[in-house]
């Protein structure tokens, strides 16, 4: 399995999400992070640092979310390290 972050994200970009991250599995878009499924280790801590509710267990991702599996699986390996210290948006 994996963590997801969704839409929420999307023009919020808070950040919160990146100081918790044992394993710097996120990755920075222009408006929005990814998780990079092939480096996160399940392990939740990112979940309930995001003040706009954005990220997801993959097997918990709402219906209308579901894009957002194959975004962040899609777009992290080509996106760099989201670093924590972008402007956020929201
Ligand atoms: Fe990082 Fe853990 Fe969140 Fe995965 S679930 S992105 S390892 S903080
Ligand atoms: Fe996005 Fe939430 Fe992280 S808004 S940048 S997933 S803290």
């Amino acid at each position: 399995m994996t963590y997801v972050v969704t839409s929420a994200c999307d023009g919020s970009k808070y950040q919160d999400c990146v100081a918790v991250c044992p394993v710097e599995a996120f990755k920075e878009a222009e408006t929005y992070l990814v998780i990079d499924p092939d480096l996160c280790i399940d392990c939740a801590a990112c979940v309930p640092e995001c003040p706009a509710d954005a990220i997801y267990a993959d097997t918990d991702i709402p219906d209308s979310e579901i894009e957002w599996l194959d975004r962040n699986k899609d777009e992290a390996s080509d996106l760099p390290l989201a670093e924590g210290d972008s402007p956020v948006l929201a």
